[in-house]
């Protein structure tokens, strides 16, 4: 069953995310995508409805973005806010003007015809205004169903197409919630049954319905997603499914040992390991350059996880813990092209070159509803809050060529500076840190003699999605005890420094 969806096109206003965040709330599930995204990118869900939101734009500006011509031919209800409103006016030969002033607080909304929008509304309610264009002529047979003070306009409808001029998703709109939800569940026929338990039932029903009789393998890193992922399909396939974690000795330290017993032991799940950290090594040996190495590891982890996954009988399908976040950016177009072309398998190449299909559970997930359902599931708080950790693992943590040597050095750091910010409470606080090995060396003076050694760096970043990062303001005692532990136990440091850049315009790793 293709799962129900309202579309909101995000034309840029500081409120859009509301919308989705309203709608969520009501358990409707939605698609927060640009304007320019490949129609195709929905052909697995059934679309219900269409929001047009607010943005910066007039519809004046040459470059306005404007409606996707292609919605204009499903006869599906479409709501547009504001400037989503002003779009539909000008689409349907309606007059707009240019406003000198913008209109910008509270103002009472007066209901003057019945509308399923406004379905329990008081005939008199606050709403929040954000504007400066305005309607001043309806197009040919639409109504106008609300006034303000400041417009005969403030809503209008015909036949399934509506448009409010005001925001219905900021707190400051009262009942604003109730006035989407009428329009998703009331006009759209929208199901309203987007809560975790129905998630997870949903998913396992459809996963067991498509493997039918067949193998599925998985890629597990033991993080959050490859985790949650597993388990899903483990509850609804059993011993179908085969997870293979592969040790590219470029983990950190006692990461092997902690993963296999968490996968094993607390998920129950059948788990392969294959050590190939030497391997790894080998094929990394004078490597110094990030992209090199990066496609290096990639390419070796190709190798290793196809010759496992061989040795299991009647594999037709690949698991993985793509999220949404990492499928969105992969559908826009512009101009009859993808614009954005990101690689989001972790396993790239290989459901292609194997001839596997892909079962990916969590692709219509936030990181935050991701967690959720892991906390539904029953899944250790511990690793649910894990921070998130590369697929290159410490190579890229390392300037310039890897080492057995350096990644011990690293390994240490690393255990030390998370042991403090746990220790210290931070741990939950901060979205990702690590220690890198710099390629610096650096005098030093420890008791009476001289010393020439290797710099470590720490990094902490606190984030929402990775897509942009803060440095983490770790308090100046916790980062002395840090820096003075890794100077004492680990052999070859001679001094730390603490990166305070922010992304943009550093990455939140350094290769
Ligand atoms: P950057 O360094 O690009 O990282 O700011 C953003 C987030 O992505 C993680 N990261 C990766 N994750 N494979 C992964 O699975 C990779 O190759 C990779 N590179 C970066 C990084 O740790 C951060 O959370």
């Amino acid at each position: 069953m293709k799962q129900d969806t309202i579309i909101i096109f995000d034309f840029g206003s500081q409120y859009t995310r509301l919308i989705s965040r309203r709608l969520r709330e009501k358990n409707i599930f939605c698609d927060l995508v640009s304007p320019n995204i490949d129609p195709n990118f929905f052909k697995d869900r059934t679309i219900k409805g269409f929001i047009l939101s607010g943005g910066p734009n007039s519809v004046f500006d040459n470059d306005s973005p404007k409606i996707p011509n292609w919605i204009m031919n499903l006869d599906v209800p479409i709501l547009g806010i504001c400037y989503g409103m002003q779009l539909i006016a000008q689409e349907f030969n309606g007059k707009v003007e240019e406003a000198s002033n913008r209109e910008y607080g509270n103002a009472i909304l007066k209901i003057k015809k019945d509308s399923m929008l406004f379905n329990g509304i008081p005939p008199s309610n606050k709403v929040w205004m954000s504007h400066s264009d305005k309607i001043i002529k309806l197009p040919e047979n639409f109504t106008a169903v609300a006034e303000t003070n400041n417009t005969f306009c403030a809503a209008f409808e015909y036949k399934n197409i509506y448009g409010v001029q005001f925001h219905p998703e900021v707190d400051n709109t009262n009942l604003g919630d109730e006035i989407l939800s009428n329009f998703a569940v009331n006009i759209c026929g929208t199901k309203n049954d987007w809560t975790s338990q129905n998630f997870i039932q949903n998913s396992i029903n459809q996963i067991k319905d498509e493997v039918g009789e067949s193998n599925v393998i998985c890629a597990l890193s033991g993080g959050v997603d490859s985790s949650i992922t597993a388990t899903l399909i483990h509850k609804a396939i059993g011993s179908q499914l085969t997870s293979i974690f592969v040790n590219n000795g470029l983990l950190r330290k006692n990461e092997e040992d902690d993963v296999m017993n968490f996968l094993k032991k607390d998920l129950g799940l059948n788990v392969i390991l294959a050590d190939a950290s030497k391997q790894f090594l080998e094929k990394l040996k004078n490597i110094s350059d990030p992209e090199k190495k990066r496609k290096i590891i990639g390419a070796e982890f190709i190798n290793v996880f196809e010759k496992e996954s061989k040795k299991i009988n009647n594999v037709k399908f690949l698991a993985q813990g793509t999220l949404y976040s990492d499928v969105v950016e992969s559908a826009l177009i512009k101009d009859g092209h993808q614009v954005v072309i990101k690689s989001h398998h972790n396993v790239g190449g290989l459901p292609e070159k194997m001839n596997l299909k892909l079962i990916e559970p969590l692709r219509l997930l936030f990181k935050d509803e991701v967690r959720e359902i892991g906390k539904e599931l029953g899944i250790n708080n511990k690793v649910i809050g894990r921070h998130p950790f590369p697929g290159p693992g410490l190579a890229i943590r390392i300037m310039g060529d890897v080492t057995e040597k350096k990644l011990e050095l690293l390994r240490e750091a690393d255990h030390i500076f998370i042991d403090e910010i746990k220790k210290a409470n931070l741990y939950d606080e901060i979205w990702q840190a690590f220690a890198v090995l710099t390629n610096t060396q650096s005098v030093g003076v420890m008791g009476d003699n001289r010393t020439y050694q290797n710099c470590v760096a720490i990094r902490a970043v606190n984030s929402k999605d990775a897509m942009t990062a803060d440095w983490s303001k770790i308090p100046y005692d916790v980062l002395s005890k840090i820096s003075s532990r890794i100077i004492n136990e680990v052999n070859g440091v001679n001094r730390v420094v603490y990166d305070i850049t922010s992304k943009p315009p550093s990455t939140i790793e350094w290769e």
